[in-house]
């Protein structure tokens, strides 16, 4: 699909197509990035594809505030950025995809996308609507999707932030939407339902159908009443 197609409220701050030739090919999007990078962007970053399918499900509004936890370089966030009308925050731990991910914002002039380094076990989800995953933590537990040595690998570290993140999506309102890649999900509390599936399966759309026990009794309230009112 050409750039120039897309529709964005942000017009005044969108790339001309000459800044931003033909973005929604992956092996031209990952250009931007430096060849020590490069190499990871098939099992690491999501494709173009993919983040635009992703982005459009959860971003509901004008200003959904979207969090993808463990951005890598940026690339599903500046896709999304780029593609609704969704402001996009990342959180990645390795400061080299920090890096690489401001250069690629720089490059492409997208002002409106926040990078930060950091870890996702510190953060709070109170400020965010929505959610992308793409299967941060099992490199913990499985050597071979081990990205390198910068950051201590212990698979207590993959039970911890799993259920930090679950328990963070257990406390969002109802209808939060979560998007997954790959994976086996362990992070989305029961009280979401896949709604849909896509790419053989490997990517899957969730929504907060009903409360978790820890929800203030008016969720459950809220959750009984007509969509209607
Ligand atoms: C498979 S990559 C996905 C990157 C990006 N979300 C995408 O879809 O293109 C997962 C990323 O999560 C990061 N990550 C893993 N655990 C993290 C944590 N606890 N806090 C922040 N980032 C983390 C890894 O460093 C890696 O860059």
């Amino acid at each position: 699909m050409p750039a120039h197609s897309l529709h964005s409220p942000r017009t005044p701050c969108i790339p001309s197509d000459e800044e931003l030739p033909h973005v929604f090919e992956d092996h031209e999007f990952d250009q931007s990035y430096p060849k020590s990078i490069r190499h990871l962007s098939d099992c690491h970053w999501s494709p173009v594809e993919v983040c635009q399918m992703a982005a459009q499900f959860l971003v509901v509004e004008p200003g959904t505030r979207v969090l993808d936890i463990g951005c890598g370089t940026g690339k599903f966030c500046a896709i999304g950025a780029h593609t609704t009308a969704g402001h996009f925050t990342g959180v990645e731990q390795r400061g080299r995809f920090v890096k690489a991910a401001h250069e690629m914002l720089h490059r492409y002039g997208i002002a409106w996308v926040e990078i930060v380094h950091g870890n996702i076990a510190d953060m709070s989800f109170d400020a965010f609507d929505a959610f992308y995953l793409f299967n941060p933590f099992e490199e913990h537990i499985l050597p071979i999707l081990r990205v390198d040595d910068e950051v201590e690998m212990a698979p207590q570290h993959y039970d911890d932030y799993t259920l930090h993140v679950q328990q963070q999506l257990e406390q969002r309102p109802m209808a939060t939407r979560v998007v997954t890649y790959y994976g086996c999900c362990a992070e989305i509390p029961e009280c979401y339902t896949c709604v849909k599936t896509a790419y053989d399966g490997t990517l899957k759309l969730w929504i907060k159908t009903q409360p978790c026990l820890d929800d203030d009794p008016e969720s459950f309230a809220e959750a009984e009443k007509p969509a209607a009112e």
